[in-house]
């Protein structure tokens, strides 16, 4: 037998062993929830392609809440979804606005439980598109002072930290400077900073209701098809004063995460994001993978690549898999 081999499987050899030798390990406090918040009363509604995730109105939350802050994750992130929407999407900076009224909610009753803010016009406006629009022209600079306006009202309503997930050019800038001069120069913002233009988001957008009224977003969202142009992204946005910046979707693009991790020193987020997560629950449910296993091995991999925080569905469950 050869002297000079390796043997890497003594390090293999039994579980206690490998556990020692892990070099990754997942913790709840990782985990953000996403949470889809809906006007009305006495609502639990099913999102027919994500199995497991509902929308709630704000007095049925409790139930949803209670499972996270038994979980003890990191956050949950919230998603509002509007009845009333127009052009400029009033309602994501209303005083009464659906998503103000869940972020204080949730501040008041679980003031243990970390929020998030998403940061976006697309559920709020009539066309369905992240900014204002000119015919069919998605305008950036004349949507800043929205977003801007979305992040403050937020902040004031109990929101702990801002994710603006848009993609205009120039927005965490604008909302660094808007929420600095509110007041709110603690609230960090996380940036949807590399976030492209992905199929996989296709049943977020039943559950959000925010698909596009016309065209698709691939004039704001980045082409998939473009590393460099992401590392480019994360850099501005860095230089705006991001204080998390994001990969979003995550299992394709942890090509873009990993990079991102070695030329830049800052928390990184990813997205595991609608489609990435309903498929996964497609499959399992057809009895042709293991859930558990699955969901383990891909939430591994995500902080594996180099991600300090995932968004993740599966965060509720997880958490009972990787004890
Ligand atoms: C809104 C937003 C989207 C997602 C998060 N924030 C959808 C989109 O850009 O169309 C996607 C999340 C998911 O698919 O889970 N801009
Ligand atoms: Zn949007």
């Amino acid at each position: 037998m050869a002297e000079n081999i390796h043997r890497f499987r003594r390090l293999r050899r039994d579980g206690r062993i490998r556990s020692m030798m892990q070099e990754t390990r997942l913790h709840p406090k990782d985990f953000i929830y996403p949470i889809f918040v809906i006007e009305g009363e006495n609502i639990k509604s099913p999102v027919k392609s994500m199995p497991g995730i509902y929308q709630y109105s704000v007095d049925r939350l409790e139930e949803i809440l209670d499972r996270v802050a038994a979980a003890s994750i990191g956050g949950i992130m919230l998603f509002g979804i509007p009845l009333k929407k127009d052009p400029e999407g009033s309602q994501a900076y209303a005083e009464d606005g659906i998503t103000q009224r869940a972020v204080r909610f949730v501040k008041e009753k679980y003031p243990e439980i970390y929020i998030v803010a998403d940061i976006c016009l697309c559920e709020y406006t009539s066309h369905g598109h992240c900014g204002m629009v000119c015919g069919d022209e998605i305008l950036n600079d004349e949507t800043l002072p929205y977003l801007v306006k979305m992040s403050v009202s937020l902040a004031a309503a109990g929101a702990d930290m801002v994710a603006p997930s848009d993609m205009m050019d120039g927005r965490v800038a604008a909302i660094r400077e808007g929420l600095d001069e509110a007041g709110f120069g603690q609230i960090p913002i996380m940036a949807y900073s590399a976030k492209f233009a992905s199929a996989y988001y296709g049943p977020f957008r039943d559950a959000a209701h925010s698909a596009p009224g016309f065209g698709d977003r691939k004039s704001y969202q980045m082409d998939f098809a473009n590393g460099q142009e992401a590392l480019q992204e994360i850099a501005a946005d860095i230089e705006e004063g991001a204080d998390i910046v994001m990969v979003k979707p995550a299992l394709a693009y942890l090509d873009v995460l990993k990079e991102a991790a070695l030329h830049y020193h800052m928390p990184l987020a990813v997205y595991n994001v609608s489609g990435e997560y309903s498929m996964v629950k497609a499959a399992a449910a057809n009895g042709w993978i293991d859930e558990q296993r699955i969901v383990v091995e891909n939430l591994t991999a995500m902080k594996r690549a180099g991600a300090r925080l995932i968004i993740t569905y599966h965060a509720l469950d997880a958490v009972n898999w990787i004890v």
